[in-house]
C-alpha cells in the first residue's frame, strides 16, 4: 500500500499538488522517502505556485496522470542513467547527435520531459535551491533585454517577467517543442507580455546576429551539460552581456542524464572553464547529493547541483 500526500506532511496541499503527489506515489511507492523530503523543504508559497502550474497544464490538455508520468520518466530515465555512469565512469552519450533523436527532435518525449522538469524545479530539494537563488538575485529594477539560453518549460523566463522590469525577452532554444511550451505558459500566465518578447527556434551558438554588450541580463539553466563546448558558450555569453550585466547559469556535476553530454567530475573543474571564459563567479552555489558533503560527492561520483551569479571580468 503507498502512502498518500496528506499522510506525509502536515502542510495542507493545494489540490492539484496533492492529487499529482497521490499519483506519482501509487506508481512509484519507492519514491515516498523523497517526496516526504522534498515537502519538509518547499514553502507553502511555492506549493500555491506549483498548484497554479499545474492548473495551467492541465488548461493546455495535460491531466494530473500525464503530469505524474511525466515526472516519472525523468525519475526513471535519470535512475538508468546513474546504473550505467556508476558502471562505466562517463556519460552514455557524448555529442548531440547522440542524444538529439530521441530527446530534442521528440516531440512526445521532449515535452513530458520539460514538463517533469517544471515539476523537479519544486520537488527536488537542489532544484528549488537553484531556482530560490534566481528569485533573489534577478534585478528588480532594471530595464533592456533580457535573454534566456534553452528556456525549456518557460518557467523561469515567465518568472523574470513576474519579478522584474525589463524591457525586451528573447528566448533561444534548440528543441520545437520546447519554443512552443514556453509560447504557451508566457501566453497563459503574461498576456501583457505579448508584444515583449521574441521565441527563436535554434542553436545558441547559430545565432550570430546578436550584438555583442547588448543584454542587460542573461539566464541559461541546466543547459551546458548538454553541449559539446560549454566554454564557447559561456566566452558567448560573456561576449553579449553588458559590463555591468547581471548572468546566472546553473549546471551539474557527476550527474548522469538521458542528454547529459558533457561531464565535469569536481566544482573546481567546472569553475576553472567558467573563469577562463572572461566571467568571473560572483555568487555560488554549490550543492551536494542529499546527505553528503561536497567532497564526499566528489569522490563518489555522486551528483552536485551548481549556480551561479557570474560577472564580466
Ligand atoms: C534541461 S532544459 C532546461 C530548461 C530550463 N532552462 C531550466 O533551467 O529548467 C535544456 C533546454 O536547453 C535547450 N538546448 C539544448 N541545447 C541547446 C542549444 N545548443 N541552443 C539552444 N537551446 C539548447 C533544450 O532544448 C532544452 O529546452
Amino acid at each position: 500500500m503507498s502512502k498518500n500526500a496528506a499522510a506525509l506532511t502536515e502542510k495542507t496541499l493545494p489540490d492539484n499538488v496533492a492529487t499529482l503527489i497521490d499519483i506519482i506515489l501509487e506508481e512509484n511507492p519507492m519514491h515516498t522517502s523523497f517526496i516526504d523530503g522534498a515537502l519538509k523543504h518547499v514553502s507553502d508559497e511555492e506549493l500555491a505556485t506549483l498548484d497554479k502550474y499545474l492548473d495551467f497544464c492541465q488548461s493546455k490538455g495535460q491531466n494530473l496522470p500525464y503530469m505524474a508520468d511525466s515526472y516519472l520518466t525523468i525519475v526513471g530515465d535519470t535512475f538508468k542513467e546513474q546504473i550505467y555512469f556508476m558502471k562505466h565512469k562517463e556519460y552514455r552519450h557524448k555529442t548531440y547527435a547522440d542524444v538529439a533523436g530521441h530527446v530534442y527532435d521528440d516531440e512526445d518525449y521532449m515535452n513530458k520531459y520539460m514538463y517533469g522538469l517544471a515539476i523537479t524545479s519544486f520537488l527536488w530539494p537542489n532544484h528549488l535551491d537553484m531556482g530560490r537563488l534566481f528569485v533573489e538575485t534577478v534585478p528588480r529594477d532594471r530595464g533592456g533585454k533580457y535573454l534566456d539560453i534553452g528556456p525549456g518549460h518557460g518557467y523561469y523566463l515567465m518568472k523574470a517577467m513576474e519579478l522584474g522590469s525589463f524591457d525586451e525577452f528573447l528566448g533561444i532554444d534548440i528543441s520545437e517543442a520546447s519554443i512552443k511550451q514556453t509560447g504557451a505558459i508566457l501566453d497563459h500566465f503574461k498576456p501583457e507580455f505579448k508584444d515583449k518578447f521574441e521565441l527563436r527556434l535554434m542553436d545558441f551558438l547559430d545565432a550570430t546576429e546578436l550584438e555583442a554588450g547588448s543584454f542587460d541580463a542573461i539566464v541559461m539553466g541546466e543547459v551546458l551539460e548538454h553541449v559539446e563546448q560549454p566554454d564557447v558558450f559561456l566566452k558567448r555569453i560573456a561576449e553579449l552581456s553588458k559590463d555591468d550585466g547581471y548572468i546566472y547559469i546553473t549546471t551539474c556535476i557527476n550527474a548522469p542524464a538521458v542528454d547529459h553530454i558533457y561531464l565535469w567530475r569536481t566544482t573546481d573543474e567546472l569553475e576553472k572553464m567558467i573563469e577562463g571564459t572572461g566571467l568571473k563567479i560572483k555568487t555560488p552555489l554549490r550543492l551536494p547529493y542529499e546527505g553528503k558533503t561536497l567532497e564526499e560527492s566528489q569522490e563518489q561520483d555522486l551528483s552536485i547541483n551548481v549556480a551561479y551569479v557570474l560577472e564580466k571580468e
